[in-house]
């Protein structure tokens, strides 16, 4: 099994039987002669990564450094509160999610931009050929912005939850504060409309270095992919959450199209967790070399990148996100006349932020 690749190979598309398309746009990926979907980019990077994955357990290496135990389990709204919502015909608060959750997307293009483009080779003691790691600049990344936010006209994440938003709940009206405001802010360089709330905006956390004496652009990387990781892991729970609510057509207008689109998202961020976790894992059995020439095991970087990236993504932000969301649902329901009512129903439905 071959266990290097040009960067056009991983970036090459898989023979599509039939491509997919929502209100006359492309969406990428597309389906085989059996009706199976087929994840964009995938002619030879999912065989690839796998390859990687198999050299590392081969030679008695674990080949994820996060399991999903790091993820907070639970979701607002329940299921259950997100139904009473949308059976009521409150769906402003369901539109501003699945928004919010495009805008994320896209966000993880502009984040995978900002890391440098170095050569791991410089920052290690082994060499790295036939590596996942090896490749991250080399295709990887590309692949992996491509699949968030889109190459050409094709839609990538972004563009397909707001495929889904649209189809699901009857094309609703997005308003302008859909894109301000938000609990989570966009990474620098990002161009887009959404803008964070002022308690969003951290003020570069992730340029205090972690370790002395790693090179910051090389200590950077690790920590961005460690925070991508982290996000990537926290999305499939969001996903599962999706995919119950919209299944139910008291509460979507297209269920077929929301179920197997969130259903294609999931299978192209699997892969996303794949080549993230393995090369993280690789990096965990070489050895850093630091600035002033001495060394440091490469677990040591990677446990603590992971440690913070987790630290960074739970906790406070996550409350935040919570409570921007209830305060959200409650502002919708106030301005109806059986508002009040509603909301005992929905709060009694689940816990709510407080
Ligand atoms: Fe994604
Ligand atoms: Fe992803």
């Amino acid at each position: 099994m071959s266990l290097t690749y040009t960067r056009d190979q991983l970036l090459a598309d898989p023979p599509f039987a039939q491509r997919l398309r929502h209100d006359g746009r492309l969406l990428h990926g597309g389906l085989d002669a059996a009706g199976q979907y087929l994840p964009p980019r995938s002619a030879h990077r999912l065989a690839a990564i796998r390859g990687w994955r198999e050299q590392l357990a081969a030679a008695g290496h674990l080949t994820d450094v996060l399991g999903p135990e790091v993820i907070p389990d639970d979701f607002f709204p329940s299921e259950e509160q997100a139904k009473v919502l949308l059976r009521n015909g409150a769906r402003g608060a369901m539109a501003r999610i699945l928004t919010l959750i495009g805008l994320v997307e896209g966000f993880g293009n502009d984040g995978i931009k900002l890391m440098p483009p170095i050569d791991f080779r410089d920052h290690l003691v082994e060499p790295i050929d036939g590596t996942c790691l090896a490749h991250l600049h080399a295709g990887l990344l590309e692949a992996h912005g491509n699949d968030e936010s889109g190459r050409g006209e094709e839609c990538g994440h972004d563009q397909m939850w707001f495929a889904i938003r649209d189809a699901a709940l009857d094309r609703p009206e997005i308003l302008p504060e859909y894109f301000t405001n938000l609990p989570i802010a966009p990474p620098p360089g990002y161009e887009g409309p959404a803008q964070a709330a002022p308690e969003a905006i951290s003020v570069g956390s992730m340029m205090e270095p972690l370790l002395d004496g790693v090179d910051p652009f090389f200590e950077l990387t690790i920590r961005g992919m460690a925070t991508i990781l982290v996000i990537e892991l926290m999305a499939f729970r969001t996903f599962e959450w999706a995919a119950r609510v919209l299944s139910d057509s008291a509460c979507s207008v297209d269920p077929d199209f929301a179920i197997s689109t969130i259903d294609h998202i999931r299978v192209d961020e699997e892969i996303h967790v794949d080549y993230l976790q393995t090369a993280l894992a690789e990096l965990s059995t070489l050895t850093v070399r630091k600035t002033d020439g001495s060394t440091l095991p490469g677990a040591e970087l990677v446990a603590a990148a992971c440690r913070s990236a987790v630290d960074n993504q739970t906790g406070d932000r996550f409350d935040r996100i919570l409570a921007y969301r209830y305060a959200q649902i409650r502002t919708e329901l106030l301005e109806r006349e059986d508002g009040e009512q509603l909301i005992a129903e929905f709060d009694a439905l689940g816990p709510v932020p407080a």
